[in-house]
């Protein structure tokens, strides 16, 4: 453990909005007195009935709910854009930064973005979408992204984002699931100069989406598509046709906001689904408060809107602030490994908040790409996504910051919103690599296996004991699936799937998912959605994946393969195995490692023992690492996984 600890800096103690006396006079009101915390938060939205009522929330199965402001009323793209209009119309609300260095940077004030959202509005309304049908939105890092998420909230459809990496075949296992009569594509999207076919996608798609009838196509490149008569239309030719104003649709705190499909250990990618009212007061709160937001300021979050961060801290969090939220079209090293800074110092950004496998990347580049760059406008820095190496923080810290921004680590997950672990920069001293302390309401706790709550120091399984405004409130479609995934392993808790250890000093460090999931580049990923892409191939009998530690990508994927009878494993065979994950799931699911064996090693009842696969695929191949193998139905099958080890 680092014992470095890097003191609040005296001006952010003296200034920032939360200090340390705040803080901890905060955190005791919003877990002793929370109702009144909560309702008194709650003005922070503008309502059309202001709730009476904050927590209805229970984790025991009798009464299972997760219900916050319930009577409360308000529309969330109003509350984005609407309530912004008397004071700032004029502000820059999006600053976009396009792919291409040389290709001129948008600016899109308040009230060029409501009118833009009022036109998508009506082109969604006049292709028949109403209140609570779900639309799919597959769409490039444009400013048309955050207008389609706005025009949806605006008229109270749903929104359900998927990553433009993601594939036809997953696209479609989206669209399927939530009954998408609709998608929002774009002809092409563009990162680090490469075009992705994103409309050629979605046709691709349709072949296995009886529901989609209607595809909306954004002209990003211009590049050649082409348009089903019937099925699709292009956005700007509707929108010419339509006003510019839009009355927003009244929402119920509790109606459906978005969905949002994340791996978990088991089965296929859930519909995280969250909901009006708290999620909104949920992201705006954390955005202004963790990163110490004032008005004016450029806040750039690198995340791709195709996750839950662009989704929290690219358009909600930021514009329900009034903020200036710049978004980027491309990918941190390109043209080089100076972009980020060259963004920064080009916008003069304040605040930045980036993956740690974008500053690893970053850093072994080499500091003199930082240290060309000026920088003199950055004042604090964030990550997200995964656990950052002590080495990666003292780098951002150091190099990138210069010594004088102060970091949030923060730790949280779609299932939650928004920020849930993090240090408040006027409030706790850093230590690096730790997450820190609970935002206000966040009742953490480690449990043990047995699900006994360990005090002190400790390291155990990371569990929630009580609801906060920005939880889920259910996986689309199986709201037993919700209940036995997240409330069932420790009962009367949320399960978080990490584990996290607690230090002398009560600072909280996030150890990694304890569960089946691995964190490749900051990006969740089912190992069985894995494992499923690779046993549908013909040569494939069997497949057990498991996340190898990579440098640069936090986690890589390792999959044991073991091909049917008769068929030889080749050098060729690894290849086009890779190609078809690629092709399954999406390049962000491509195997690091695949690694041919003739049997896996199982218990006698026919379970794969993973701890074991875990630990060859880590290099770990000593008799205390692999443990008892008297288990296993067949002892042998580890010598040969050891002897045959890739990598
Ligand atoms: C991991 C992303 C350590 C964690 C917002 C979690 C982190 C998963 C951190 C959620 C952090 C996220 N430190 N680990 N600061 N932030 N994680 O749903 O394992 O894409 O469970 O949400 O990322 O990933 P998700």
């Amino acid at each position: 453990m680092s014992q470095d600890v890097y003191p609040v800096p005296i001006e952010w103690a003296e200034k920032a909005r939360v200090d340390k006396a705040a803080y901890d006079a905060m955190v005791r009101a919003s877990l002793e007195d929370a109702d009144a915390f909560w309702l008194d938060q709650a003005r922070r939205l503008d309502w059309i009935t202001p709730p009476t009522k904050a927590n209805e929330s229970s984790f025991a199965e009798e009464d299972f709910a997760i219900r916050w402001f319930a009577d409360g009323e308000l529309n969330v793209s109003a509350n984005c854009l609407d309530r912004h209009l008397a004071t700032r119309a004029d502000q820059v609300a999006i600053i976009w930064e396009p792919d291409d260095p040389a290709a001129e940077p948008r600016r899109i004030t308040y009230a060029e973005l409501h009118a833009e959202v009022c036109r998508f509005a009506n082109v969604l309304t006049a292709q028949g979408v109403k209140k609570g049908d779900r639309v799919t939105v597959y769409l490039p890092m444009i400013p048309e992204a955050a207008v389609a998420l706005l025009a949806c909230a605006r008229i109270g459809a749903v929104h359900s984002v998927v990553f433009g990496g993601f594939s036809p075949e997953a696209l479609a296992g989206r669209i399927t699931d939530c009954d998408s009569r609709i998608v929002i594509t774009a002809d092409e999207g563009r990162r680090g100069g490469k075009t992705v076919p994103l409309k050629a996608n979605v046709d691709k798609a349709a072949a296995h989406t009886p529901c989609l009838k209607s595809v909306i196509v954004v002209k990003a490149t211009g590049g050649a598509v082409t348009m089903s008569e019937g099925r699709d239309i292009w956005y700007h030719e509707a929108a010419a046709s339509v006003p510019a104003t839009c009355d927003p649709t009244p929402m119920s705190a509790e109606d459906p906001l978005f969905l949002l499909y994340t791996s978990g250990s088991t089965g296929k990618p859930k519909g995280v689904l969250h909901t009006s009212g708290g999620y909104l007061l949920w992201a705006a709160m954390t955005f202004e408060t963790v990163f110490d937001y004032h008005q004016g300021q450029v806040y750039w979050c690198a995340a791709d809107i195709g996750w839950v961060t662009g989704h929290s801290y690219i358009v909600y969090g930021p514009l329900a602030n009034g903020g200036t939220s710049l978004m980027y079209e491309g990918v941190p090293n390109w043209p080089d490994a100076s972009r980020v800074w060259q963004v920064v110092d080009r916008h003069q950004v304040e605040i930045v908040y980036l993956a740690p496998t974008a500053l690893r990347s970053l850093m072994k580049e080499g500091d003199h790409l930082v240290t060309a760059t000026s920088r003199k406008s950055l004042k604090l820095l964030g990550t997200v996504g995964e656990p950052i190496n002590p080495e990666a923080w003292r780098w951002y810290h150091d190099v990138v910051g210069e010594g004088r921004c102060p970091i949030v680590d923060t730790w949280w997950q779609t299932e939650t919103g928004g920020h849930m672990i993090t240090p408040l920069p006027g409030a706790h001293a850093l230590k690096p690599g730790s997450a820190t302390a609970p935002f206000f309401g966040v009742e953490p706790y480690l449990l043990d296996p047995e699900g006994k709550r360990l005090e002190g120091k400790a390291e155990g399984n990371l569990v929630i004991a009580r609801s906060w405004p920005g939880q889920m409130r259910t996986v689309w479609g199986d709201h037993d699936r919700f209940f036995q995934t997240y409330f069932t392993t420790y009962p009367g808790y949320y399960t978080t799937g990490d584990g996290a250890r607690r230090d002398e000093d009560g600072y909280w460090w996030i150890t990694g998912r304890v569960d089946d999931v691995i964190n490749v580049s900051g990006h969740r990923m089912g190992t069985a959605e894995v494992e499923s892409a690779l046993v549908l191939h013909e040569d494939v009998a069997e497949a057990a994946v498991v996340g190898m530690p990579h440098d640069v990508k936090g986690q890589g994927i390792y999959a044991y393969v073991t091909l049917n009878a008769g068929v030889e494993p080749s050098d060729a065979l690894r290849k086009t195995l890779v190609q078809w994950v690629r092709q399954e799931i999406g390049p962000i699911a491509t195997p690091d490692a695949i690694q041919f064996a003739p049997g896996l090693p199982k218990t006698r009842s026919g379970k794969i023992m993973r701890r074991i696969l875990r630990k060859i695929a880590e290099g770990d191949t000593s008799a205390a690492a692999l443990g008892d193998t008297s288990t296993l139905a067949e002892p042998a099958v580890v010598e040969d996984l050891v002897a045959n080890r890739v990598g």
